[in-house]
């Protein structure tokens, strides 16, 4: 799959030549609109529900009104997926704001999901830090100038992910959350300073079923010598292993237990959640 067949445009399928935003639009200057990334496997999109409840949530802190109901959303992803015969895709979805009085538009298709090579999950991903932080961090709005440079500068020295730091302590990933294992307690930076991922919440209900410790807590940047394990999370990686930062290794260098465990308890739940028989498309 490479472009889309057809991309949904409040709910209307058009070409994908079509989906296109005006420059006057203020998603441009002032990147005025908001965004969902999510895993569709079997025709299955993974926690959609959860998706769209903080896409809601994004649109609320940008006072960015939704042109329809979360039930006609998924309608419009139904019908989006089935006509471009999408069952196994990253599905994007861009809310862009009104100007002149215009529409609130919303723009649905699929592409194709990223295939992060396995040794990254294997032996664990190179990371950077970066300082910085973005805007509305509990939103999820096109405002990403900050993951997007940080990425950028993690990319062009062969690093996988950039960590951000801001005032002394470690919030997110570029476009991930991150965890710190620290003497068996595995932590991560508070709900409010961070975007809450879909994929972190998963996993603080995993960790509850399997009485694995995790917390939230405020990660300094000071105490990197102390972990002993590092991982990221993200709809498009599910849990990533981190296992050198700034090029030193975190722990041993090593992809931890923990992480290991949280790895499985993760994939297993992805594969029952998404099994054939919960096809929306077969629906
Ligand atoms: C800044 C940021 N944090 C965290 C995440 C992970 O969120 P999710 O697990 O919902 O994909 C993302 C995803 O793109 C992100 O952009």
């Amino acid at each position: 799959m490479g472009l889309p067949l057809y991309v949904s445009r409040n709910g209307v399928l058009i070409p994908p030549s079509q989906a296109s935003v005006p420059i006057f639009n203020s998603a441009l200057y002032g990147a005025f609109g908001v965004y969902e990334s999510m895993q569709v496997a079997n025709g299955v999109v993974f926690e959609q529900g959860a998706h769209l409840v903080r896409l809601a949530r994004s649109a609320g802190i940008l006072e960015l009104p939704l042109p329809a109901s979360l039930a006609t959303f998924e309608r419009w992803i139904a019908e989006v997926l089935a006509v471009n015969a999408a069952p196994d895709c990253t599905l994007r979805l861009f809310v862009v704001g009104a100007e002149n009085g215009g529409e609130v538009t919303a723009f649905i298709w699929p592409q194709p999901t990223v295939a992060y090579p396995p040794a990254l999950y294997a032996h664990g991903a190179p990371a950077i830090t970066f300082e910085g932080q973005r805007f509305l961090p509990e939103a999820k709005s096109l405002n990403t100038l900050v993951s997007f440079l940080s990425r950028r500068r993690a990319h062009a020295i062969g690093a996988h992910e950039a960590l951000l730091h801001h005032g002394g302590a470690f919030t997110e990933g570029s476009n991930s959350n991150l965890f710190a294992v620290i003497e068996g307690i595995v932590l991560t930076p508070p709900a409010e300073a961070v975007l809450s991922g879909v994929t972190r919440d998963v996993l603080f209900s995993l960790a509850a079923e399997n009485d694995v410790a995790l917390r939230e807590a405020r990660l300094a940047v000071r105490d990197l010598p102390r972990w002993d394990e590092c991982f990221i999370t993200s709809s498009t990686r599910h849990i990533m292993p981190i296992t050198t930062i700034d090029g030193r290794p975190v722990g041993d260098g090593e992809v931890g237990p923990l992480t290991r465990r949280l790895m499985a308890l993760f994939e297993a739940y992805f594969a029952q959640a998404t099994a054939r028989e919960a096809s929306v498309l077969r629906r």
